[in-house]
């Protein structure tokens, strides 16, 4: 298995509707291919990890990486792992952040700017937002 984590900043017209949208997505087509994850929105910023097999996970972020929804898509790690962080909660599922909910050490007075994470500061930090994300209830 690999692990991918990746930010990105929202195009400028991107809406809660199209964070559903593209949350709808990625639960179906994540977890026909046993891809776990992480996707948080922070209204201006995209910070997802992707979990699973090699292929499928190269080829989500190779979809994900030309959509319009978002640009400046800097990869932040993609490395051989052998333990999901998001095993729990299950094959394909997203939670969605609200920046204003977010309560990082390492962000503290400061807004949520994912791209000054390093990769030793992931884990940590995804636990953190793992531990304070809000299911999004997505209708099918
Ligand atoms: C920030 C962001 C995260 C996304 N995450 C996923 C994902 O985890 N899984 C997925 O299948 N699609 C995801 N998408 C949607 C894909 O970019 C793409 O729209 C989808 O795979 C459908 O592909 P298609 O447009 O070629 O049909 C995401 C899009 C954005 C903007």
């Amino acid at each position: 298995m690999i692990r991918l984590v990746y930010v990105s900043t929202c195009a400028q017209n991107v809406q809660l509707d199209d964070v559903e949208s593209i949350l709808r997505v990625a639960e179906s087509w994540n977890a026909d291919r046993e891809i776990s994850g992480m996707l948080c929105w922070s209204g201006e910023f995209f910070l997802q990890c992707l979990e699973g097999e090699r292929g499928p996970v190269t080829q989500c972020f190779a979809h994900i990486a030309r959509d319009r929804r978002h640009h400046s898509v800097e990869l932040i790690v993609s490395s051989p792992t052998t333990v999901r962080w998001f095993s729990t909660w299950g094959m394909g599922f997203t939670r969605l952040m609200s920046s204003g909910r977010v309560d990082l050490p390492n962000f503290a007075g400061g807004s949520f700017n994912p791209y000054l994470l390093e990769a030793t500061d992931l884990q940590d930090t995804f636990a953190r937002l793992a531990s304070q994300a809000q299911r999004l209830s997505v209708d099918p």
